[in-house]
């Protein structure tokens, strides 16, 4: 070893053998190790030097610098059980409690609604934030010219590539992907340009899709009435109202009775046939219903919200009150 090196580890063993605080420790790892330290300077020289020197001392020269980091190291130990030897740590004294945190109400609800749905048969299928405009309009019998597509005010990331604005974009993937029969939920974030009490620009949708043969609108209206009653856990006062989506033939929308006011809680309907034919599904053979229901309406409902904003505030007040709620 070069003699210069070797007197390094020397002064090295004797700063660490005087050392006595943490605080020394630290001061000597700069000393050597820093950025402007020793060892730095060291590495530093080597510019000057041939190819073949270079060589040998790089490698002499970290052998080195392995061996001052294991010594600073072994310090360090030495140094933390003198201190819980000297009771300079009180380790009698009580901890500092841990703050544990609890589930956002939204996936709460996104957990209670899912659970029931999969009582029902509908298996989880995830599908992605961001979409084509193919699979959030096109597919779903909503050409570029048609007016639906004002209605949903939607985040364009450039031309063709957007944030879907319904989960109904993953209803193409997955029916393309198993063809029917098909039985699926979809729940997840979904985008809109849109802000008020009961609207934010980003919220939770789960989406239902069956299609089978024989599928009617008694199944459609069966299955969402048991379901909203088997949520909120009792009989609730509703209404299907007719309604509009390009995708569904007929459509309706439902909306549930709070504080005296209707609030629209789902949209849905019987798959139009130009949907199906889109992913090649026989229609003389199969038929479906599909809904889309908005998580944070269910959760203002069920919790009495007045303003779904406060979903997204993280106040911790406001948050707290669903510990306990699995
Ligand atoms: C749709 O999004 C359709 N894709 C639903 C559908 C699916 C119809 C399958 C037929 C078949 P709509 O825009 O109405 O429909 O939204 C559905 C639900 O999402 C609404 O009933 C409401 O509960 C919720 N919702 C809509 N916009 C917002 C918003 N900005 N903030 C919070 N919830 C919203
Ligand atoms: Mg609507």
């Amino acid at each position: 070893m070069n003699t210069s090196y070797s007197s390094l580890l020397n002064d090295l063993q004797k700063s660490l053998d005087n050392c006595t605080s943490s605080n020394e420790l630290y001061k000597i790892k700069s000393t050597f190790l820093g950025k402007k330290g020793i060892l730095a300077s060291q590495f530093n020289e080597m510019r000057n030097i041939s190819h073949e020197e270079k060589k040998k001392l790089g490698q002499e020269l970290n052998k080195i610098k392995t061996q001052i980091e294991l010594a600073i190291r072994e310090k360090e130990k030495l140094l933390n059980a003198q201190k819980l030897e000297s009771k300079e740590i009180d380790v009698e004294l009580p901890g500092m409690n841990a703050l544990v945190g609890t589930r956002h109400p939204i996936s709460i609800t996104i957990n209670e609604i899912t659970k029931i749905l999969s009582q029902f048969g509908f298996s989880k299928v995830i599908g992605d934030e961001i979409e084509t405009e193919f699979y959030n309009f096109e597919a779903l019998n909503i050409p570029e010219t048609h007016p639906a597509r004002d209605m949903h005010d939607t985040f364009y990331i450039n031309v063709k590539n957007l944030l879907r604005t319904h989960t109904s974009s993953v209803q193409i993937h997955s029916m393309e992907k198993y063809n029917a029969p098909i039985k699926i939920m979809t729940p997840g974030r979904v985008y809109r340009c849109d802000s008020d009490p009961t609207h934010s620009p980003m919220f939770h949708q789960i989406e239902g899709l069956y299609v089978d043969e024989g599928v009617s609108f008694t199944h459609l209206k069966g299955i969402l009435e048991e379901f909203i009653n088997l949520y909120f856990g009792k009989k609730m006062e509703i209404r299907f109202r007719p309604s509009y989506f390009p995708f569904t033939e007929p459509s309706a929308e439902i909306d549930i009775k709070f504080n005296n006011k209707w609030l629209e809680v789902l949209g849905c309907g019987m798959v139009h046939n130009n949907v199906l034919m889109n992913v090649n599904i026989d229609t003389k053979k199969y038929s479906g219903f599909a809904f889309g229901l908005g998580i944070e309406r269910f959760a203002m409902l069920k919790y009495g919200i007045r303003d779904l904003r406060l979903f997204y505030e993280n106040d911790l007040m406001f948050l707290k009150q669903f510990s306990g709620i699995k």
